[in-house]
C-alpha cells in the first residue's frame, strides 16, 4: 500500500512520465496466486462445482454463478481447477476489458469450444486440412481464412440482397404461428422449438442458398429437415455439457460424444451437398459479381469449394441457437413490456402504413425504437453471456499480473448492468440508445459494457445477418399483432445461451 501511494505520489508531483508510472504500477501489482476465487479442492478441483448433487453450480445457471462471482469477489475472480482446461478468469471491469480489446493484434485468441477444436483438427482433420475455418480455430490459419470470407459476410450491399429471402421464411413463419394457436389464441409449450425451425430455414437460405424445408408441418421422422431440426439441437446445446460438466471425452470417447461427432459429420455432408448443386448453378450463370449471393461470391473466388463448405458449416454452427435463443428472448420481453411493444408498434404503423406491403431496407433503416430496443434487450439479457479471449501477453489487470495464456472471461450480463457503466441500469430504456446514436446527452453507456456481437477483429462474423432476422420478424409480427404473454413469469437460464426458460405460451391477437 505504502509503495502505492508513494507512486501516487510521484504521479502528482509530475517528476515521472506516464509510462514510468505505468511500470511503477504494474511492479506493485500482486501476484496472479493472490486473485481471489472459489477455492479448488484436490484431485476434483472446481469441477466438482458443476457436477449433479453434490455441486452447488448448474450449467443452467452459469449467468447467476458469475453475478455471484462478483459479489463475493469483486471485479476480478479466478475459477482454478477445473478438468482438463485452464482456469477462467472473470473480469467484470469495463475499463479493463477495453484495455484488452484494444490492445489485441490481428489474431485474437477466442477460447471457444474445445470440441469443435478436436472435432476439426483431429478427428477429421484430413477434411479440414490447413484452413479449417474460423470457429475454433486460431492464429494466421484464422486470419487467412477469415480474410477470405469476411468483406461478403458483413457488406451491407449484400446483406441487404436478403431482406427478401428472409422475409419469405418468416411469412411462413407467421403462417404457421397463426395456424399453431389454441382455442386461447396460444402458441404451443414447445414454441422454442420452431423459434429454432424459424432460424435453421433463415440459416439455410444464407448459408447455403436453399430452403431447407424445417418449416412443413408434419414433417416425416426420418426426413433430411426433421434430422437437421434433430441434429442442430443436439449439437451447440449439449457443447456446454460436454465441455464443463462431463469433460471425460477429453480422455474416451464418451456416448455424448459419439454422437456429437456423427452429428457433425452429417451437417458436413449436408453442407458439401448443396454447396455442390451451388457450385453446377453458378457454373452455368454468367457471373456478374453484383448479383451473387454470399455462397457464390465464396465460390467465384475460392478454387476449392471446400472453403465455402467449411464456412457454411461455421455459420450453421453458431448462427443457430444463438439467433433463435436471442429471439426467444425478445418475444418475451416485447410480451411482458405491454407499454413497450406499443410505442414500437406506434413506430411500424408510421415506418409501414399498408401492413401486406413488402419491408424494404430504406423501411429498415428508418426504425430507430426497433433497433434500439433490441440492444436493450441485449444489455440486460445479454444471450452469449460473456465474451472471452486467451491473453496473448502477460499483463496487468485490476491490479493483478496476468500470466499470458489464461482464459479471460468478460461476462457483459454483469458489466451492463453496472451503476459504474451505464446510468439507472435497471431501467428497461430502449431510448438510451436512440439519444447515443444521435450523439444527444442522455446519462452514460461505458462502449465496452455490452458487447452483444464481441469486439475487435474476431467480432461475430453473422452479426448483420442477425439483426436483419430478428428485425424483421419483430417488425412483420408487431405490425399486425400483438403479442401477450399471459403466465407465471419465466427465468433466464443458460442451456447454452442466455434465454428464458420454459412455455413460451405468447398470446397472439390481431391488431385492428
Ligand atoms: C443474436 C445472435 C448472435 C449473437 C448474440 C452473436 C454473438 C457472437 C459473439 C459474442 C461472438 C464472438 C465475438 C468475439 O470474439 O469478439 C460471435 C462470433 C461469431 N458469430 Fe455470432 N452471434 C449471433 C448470431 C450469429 C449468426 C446468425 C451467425 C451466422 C450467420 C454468426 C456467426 C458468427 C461467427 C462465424 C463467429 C466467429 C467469428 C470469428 O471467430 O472470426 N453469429 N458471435
Amino acid at each position: 500500500m505504502r509503495g502505492v501511494r508513494s507512486v501516487i505520489r510521484r504521479m502528482t508531483t509530475c517528476k515521472y512520465s506516464s509510462s514510468t508510472v505505468i511500470e511503477d504500477l504494474e511492479h506493485f501489482a500482486k501476484p496472479y496466486s493472490e486473485v481471489p476465487g472459489p477455492k479448488p479442492i484436490p484431485v476434483l478441483g472446481n469441477t466438482w462445482r458443476f457436477f449433479p448433487l453434490i455441486g452447488e453450480y448448474k450449467i443452467e445457471d452459469v449467468a447467476e454463478i458469475s453475478k455471484s462471482l462478483y459479489l463475493e469477489y469483486g471485479k476480478i475472480a479466478k475459477m482454478s481447477g477445473l478438468m482438463g482446461r485452464p482456469d477462467l478468469l472473470f473480469v467484470f471491469d469495463a475499463d479493463e476489458a477495453e484495455k484488452v480489446f484494444r490492445s489485441e493484434g490481428d489474431t485474437p485468441y477466442r477460447p471457444s469450444m474445445p470440441c469443435i477444436v478436436k472435432y476439426k483438427h483431429q478427428i477429421r482433420a484430413d477434411f479440414f486440412g490447413d484452413l479449417p475455418g474460423v470457429i475454433g480455430v486460431h492464429g494466421e490459419n484464422w486470419r487467412i481464412f477469415r480474410t477470405k470470407v469476411q468483406k461478403p459476410a458483413l457488406q451491407l450491399s449484400v446483406v441487404k440482397k436478403y431482406i427478401t429471402p428472409i422475409q419469405e421464411v418468416t411469412d411462413n413463419f407467421i403462417q404457421r404461428m397463426l395456424d399453431m394457436r389454441n382455442e386461447e389464441s396460444e402458441m404451443p409449450a414447445d414454441f422454442d422449438n420452431e423459434i429454432h425451425k424459424w432460424s435453421l430455414e433463415c440459416i439455410g437460405r444464407v448459408a447455403l442458398d436453399v430452403r431447407l424445408g424445417c418449416l412443413e408441418p408434419n414433417l416425416p421422422p426420418n426426413s433430411e429437415p426433421q434430422n437437421i431440426i434433430d441434429c442442430a439441437k443436439f449439437a451447440l446445446r449439449n457443447v456446454a455439457i460436454l465441455e464443463l460438466k462431463a469433460p471425460y471425452w477429453r480422455y474416451f470417447p464418451t456416448p455424448t460424444w459419439k454422437k456429437y461427432v456423427s452429428n457433425m459429420d452429417f451437417f458436413r455432408e449436408v453442407c458439401m451437398k448443396y454447396i455442390n448443386k451451388s457450385l453446377t448453378k453458378l457454373k452455368s450463370k454468367n457471373v456478374n459479381e453484383d448479383e451473387l449471393s454470399l455462397l457464390e461470391r465464396i465460390l467465384a473466388k475460392e478454387k476449392d469449394p471446400k472453403i465455402a463448405c467449411i464456412f457454411a458449416l461455421d455459420l450453421i454452427l453458431v448462427g443457430i441457437d444463438t439467433i433463435s435463443m436471442a429471439t426467444c428472448s425478445m418475444l418475451y420481453q416485447l410480451a411482458t413490456r405491454q407499454h413497450i411493444q406499443e410505442k414500437l408498434h406506434e413506430e411500424l404503423v408510421r415506418i409501414i402504413p399498408n401492413p401486406e406491403a413488402p419491408i424494404t431496407a430504406a423501411m429498415l433503416d428508418r426504425m430507430p425504437y426497433l433497433r434500439a430496443f433490441i440492444k436493450e434487450v441485449f444489455r440486460l439479457y445479454s444471450t452469449v453471456i460473456g465474451n472471452g479471449r486467451v491473453l496473448q501477453n502477460d499483463t496487468t489487470l485490476c491490479g493483478y499480473r496476468i500470466p499470458k495464456g489464461v482464459q479471460l472471461v468478460f461476462p457483459s450480463i454483469v458489466t451492463g448492468s453496472m451503476p459504474e457503466y451505464v446510468s439507472d441500469p435497471e431501467t428497461f430504456r430502449p431510448e438510451r440508445w436512440m439519444k447515443l446514436e444521435k450523439g444527444e446527452n442522455d446519462g452514460y453507456i461505458h462502449p465496452f459494457a455490452s458487447l452483444p456481437y464481441g469486439y475487435g477483429a474476431r467480432m461475430c462474423l453473422g452479426r448483420r445477418f442477425a439483426d436483419l432476422e430478428m428485425q424483421i420478424l419483430i417488425a412483420k409480427l408487431i405490425r399486425s399483432y400483438k403479442l401477450e404473454y399471459l403466465h407465471e413469469p419465466l427465468e433466464y437460464k443458460v442451456t447454452f445461451m442466455y434465454a428464458p426458460e420454459g412455455e413460451l405460451k405468447f398470446k397472439m391477437t390481431k391488431r385492428e
